[in-house]
């Protein structure tokens, strides 16, 4: 595949290519979803779920997310790597830069985070000190406990159009991409076709750039997993063809289809 960077990824929404994410959280991971072919892999804090055991990502810690980051740029993937920062590592503008560091040094090539407004001058400080930046809208898992429960967001029109307004203020404060999760199809593509960056679905419909999926979910090895996931390992019966198994079906248009979306 060869290395892939954001231009990679830019001149693939432009051709109306889909790409692909998947989680990864330690070096052999890392190699196994890169030569399945997926552009991208996401070092996600859901760690704290599927790793650590806990029932959300809200006690991952950035010496986790470090330790990660570390594990899976040992496999130097040509996948880009994505690393995710954690729950209030990303307060202030100035732990947003110190914590921001500490993960491009441990080899991710971008780093995440969960909000949009707010987070407009901390994304152009990390853009013009040289952090390409991922926001991530929707459903925000960090915010669980503001939401009450993981659920769909942007249902009500109020609610869409303030996701909508979040999205464009994150692509001009200088984002690289956009992660939507748990929204309604619909709202997804919409923004998708508003929006010039790529934008990364899950539970949000076919109808964005790219999708991502969390490794153990997509291998069918999570004990409860939302509407949206599928197993794509029942049918392949190794970890190497369910990882192709998805992205072909994501560059294929085939998942997710409308049983794995929110209307
Ligand atoms: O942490 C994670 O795996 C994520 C994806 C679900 C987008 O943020
Ligand atoms: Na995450």
């Amino acid at each position: 595949m060869g290395k892939i960077t954001i231009s990679t990824l830019d001149k693939m929404k432009a051709a109306g290519e889909k790409f692909v994410c998947i989680t990864a959280y330690d070096a052999t991971f890392a190699r196994l979803v890169s030569e399945a072919g997926a552009e991208t892999i996401l070092v996600g804090d859901s760690l704290g779920n599927v790793v650590q055991g806990h029932g959300s990502t809200i006690p991952v810690g950035i010496d986790h997310m470090v330790y990660h980051t570390e594990c899976v740029a040992r496999a130097r993937p040509d996948s880009l790597v994505i690393a995710d920062l954690p729950f209030m590592t990303y307060g202030t503008p100035e732990d947003t830069m110190v914590n921001a560091a500490r993960l491009m040094q441990a080899g991710a090539q971008m780093v995440k985070l969960e909000g949009g407004t707010w987070l407009s001058d901390s994304i152009s400080m990390l853009v013009e000190r040289g952090i390409p930046v991922c926001a991530h809208l929707g459903l925000t898992p960090q915010s669980v406990n503001v939401f009450g429960g993981y659920r769909v967001q942007g249902r009500t029109p109020k609610g869409a159009k303030s996701i909508l307004a979040d999205a464009v203020e994150i692509q001009d404060a200088g984002a690289s991409l956009l992660v939507l999760e748990c929204v309604p199809a619909h709202l997804a593509t919409d923004i998708s076709e508003k929006l010039d960056i790529p934008v990364i679905g899950i539970g949000a419909g076919a109808g964005t750039d790219a999708q991502v999926l969390v490794l153990h979910d997509l291998l069918g090895l999570s004990d409860h997993v939302p509407r949206f996931v599928k197993n794509f390992m029942a049918e392949q019966g190794s970890v190497q063809g369910a990882l192709r198994a998805f992205v072909e079906a994501v560059k294929a248009g085939a998942y997710p289809s409308d049983e794995h979306s929110y209307s």
